[in-house]
């Protein structure tokens, strides 16, 4: 029996907190994961008090967002609501009510294109006010600048209403990322009575110079912004991204290895590092995740069988899935050391006669023309195959029932004479239909380019394309996993569940949450020490490699010492048996809960703290 729990106090009792991001409502990368999954713990520490926003996006918006009635909003008394009623009353269009998201919190959404008539007067004032250029042609500049101008406004409208209130409530305003924050400087040139927080989760020029310059931690000391700014095309950005940093009261990035290009780059030390955390969800009975690794592993088994056995088989019980994933930042996200690495590996375990094989993931996104043919193809005869399988096992035991019940001996009665011939004619149709000599293709889709493709690249140069011997596997997926898919047809976390590792040595990562989902799900995963993520772990988490979490070293080591390095820990990976790999599981789910957003919503609370002292 549970005891009742009293209220949680609340963060900041008399204060309100409106938390602004573009990924509200509307997912493009990491920052939509950093927002919602937070949500819950925001909520539980802020209460009525809390409100997101974010730009409003009809398609989007249709999917994640509940408008609140008209009547409902004349109803609502508080600060929020009031401030919506102010703005609409001035002629702009905000959409308020709730994001779908667990936890449900109130949110207003606002329509960047409805500010687009103004767009000349914004570019103006950005311009004479902050010296923020603004090319033509630009629609995302336009969007954020439209939306920028509307920001203010709300929490203009904000400030106001709090004022009126006899508690005098003071306004925090938290802005996330530069395609929000260009609301800042014009919040402080109005002195807008609004305490600012502003978190990057990294730089703009930070991730341009490292995805263009090998030596990018050797020369980040002597970058110089304006020309490198002009350099890649992204001097507005990066204007506005400076500004907003100067100009909140609490600046803030999501970990140590962004600090240090906030100073380079932005030249302002961060106030804090806010680490990101996820909203854990563990089950009550501990065997129920190994159960859905289980589960989700036989899907990975199906699509592992029409994609290889076409050419030839394998022992799936003796298979490893071993997997990457995340935008497609050949050098950035580590794809290039990962590929070194499992080449090694490939010719250890070719060397070392022990049996099995790993079967390696790379799930990213690449602009294609369509699903390979070949691959689609076999993956419905392969259907096929299991129709006609299932077809035949209906018959044989109907016959074989009947065959019993009247039976004068106890012999079993030999079985295929109990199939038809129809039956047994499309049996080796299909086989025959459906093997092949040819390999196994490496890559799932057609890319548009086929012939510039780094990936491509190294597989061929190494000649590693799933050749019959070859221990190490290769399946290359240049489209997110989905339930449409007809290749995996599962969510991407339950494909997470059915692989053995995720591996992740970035070069360049202010945080990653990739590794962190891997064990959100009870799943190993390999870092690197220049993620974020994997910075953290170092610093936080004392034996982090008994709780799953291995760290490859990138910081002072050439390319090929740490191939070396994550060679061994790969090595180390599949020689363990599967109960240890059970038990592995287990010490990785268990040591999640330290991730949750329960634990880690603390770092903002003592940034709003802290800004709420500043003004
Ligand atoms: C889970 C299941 C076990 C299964 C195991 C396979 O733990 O509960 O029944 O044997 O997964 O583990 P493996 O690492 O070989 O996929
Ligand atoms: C950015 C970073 C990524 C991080 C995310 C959320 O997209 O590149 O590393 O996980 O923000 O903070």
């Amino acid at each position: 029996m549970q005891l009742p729990s009293s209220a949680p106090d609340l963060v900041a009792p008399n204060a309100l907190l409106v938390e602004v991001a573009w990924e509200v409502c509307n997912q493009v990368g990491g920052i939509y994961t950093v927002i919602r999954s937070k949500v819950p713990a925001t909520v539980q520490g802020w209460q009525e008090n809390y409100c997101l926003l974010g730009p409003y996006f009809a398609h989007q918006a249709q999917a994640e967002f509940e408008p609140m009635t008209d009547a409902e909003l004349a109803a609502d008394a508080d600060p929020f609501a009031r401030a919506v009623r102010r703005l609409r009353a001035e002629g702009v269009e905000v959409h308020y009510g709730v994001w779908l998201v667990t936890g449900r919190p109130r949110v207003v959404l606002l329509n960047p294109y409805h500010a687009y008539p103004q767009l000349g007067q914004i570019k103006a004032d950005l311009w004479r006010h902050h010296g923020i250029p603004t090319p033509d042609h630009d629609d995302l500049l336009h969007q954020v600048e439209a939306f920028g101008l509307q920001a203010k406004r709300f929490v203009q409208a904000l400030a106001a209403e709090a004022a009126e209130d006899a508690a005098q409530p003071k306004v925090l305003a938290h802005f996330h990322e530069w395609m929000t924050g260009v609301a800042i400087p014009d919040l402080r040139r109005e002195q807008v009575p609004v305490h600012i927080v502003f978190t990057t989760h990294a730089t703009l020029l930070g991730r341009y110079l490292a995805m263009n310059d090998p030596n990018f931690y050797d020369h980040l000391m002597q970058v110089s912004w304006e020309a490198e700014a002009v350099h890649f095309n992204i001097e507005t950005a990066v204007r506005i991204e400076r500004a907003a940093a100067h100009g909140s009261h609490v600046f803030t990035t999501v970990s140590e290895l962004t600090v240090r290009e906030c100073i380079y780059l932005l030249d302002r030390i961060p106030d804090a590092v806010l680490p990101n955390g996820l909203n854990i969800e563990r089950f009550v009975a501990l065997h129920e995740f190994q159960n859905l690794h289980q589960q989700y592993k036989a899907k990975i088994h199906e699509f592992v069988m029409a994609h290889f056995f076409q050419s030839y088989s394998f022992d799936l019980d003796k298979t490893l899935y071993l997997f990457t994933s995340g935008r497609y930042e050949y050098h950035n996200k580590g794809f290039d050391l990962t590929l070194e690495a499992l080449a090694r590996l490939n010719y250890r375990l070719q060397q070392s006669g022990l049996e099995g094989q790993v079967v390696m993931f790379f799930i990213t996104k690449r602009p294609f023309h369509s699903i390979n043919p070949q691959v689609l193809q076999s993956r419905a005869i392969l259907n096929e195959v299991r129709e006609t399988c299932e077809a035949i096992e209906r018959q044989v035991g109907e016959r074989l029932f009947y065959a019993a019940a009247g039976a004068t001996d106890y012999k079993l009665p030999e079985l295929g004479s109990m199939v038809d011939d129809y039956w047994k004619l499309r049996y080796r149709r299909t086989l025959q239909s459906w093997k092949t000599t040819s390999l196994p293709p490496v890559i799932t889709h057609n890319l548009v380019d086929d012939h510039n493709d780094d990936i491509l690249d190294f597989v061929r140069r190494a000649n590693l394309v799933n050749n019959q011997h070859d221990q190490v596997k290769i399946v290359y997926h240049p489209d997110f996993v989905s339930p449409t898919s007809p290749l995996f047809g599962m969510e991407y976390g339950q494909f997470v569940r059915g692989c053995h590792l995720g591996i992740f040595p970035s070069y360049y990562e202010p945080w990653g949450y990739t590794p962190l989902e891997c064990v959100a799900r009870g799943v190993p995963a390999i870092t690197s020490d220049l993620s974020g993520f994997g910075d953290y772990v170092m610093q936080n988490v004392p034996s982090h490699e008994d709780k799953g979490i291995f760290v490859v070293q990138r910081q002072e080591k050439s390319f090929d010492e740490s191939a070396e390095e994550l060679t061994n820990m790969l090595w180390d990976f599949v020689v363990q048996t599967r109960r240890e790999r059970i038990m592995q599981r287990n010490q990785v789910e268990s040591s999640s809960e330290m991730y949750d957003w329960k634990n880690l919503r603390v770092y903002y609370d003592r940034a709003y703290h802290l800004a709420l002292e500043r003004s």
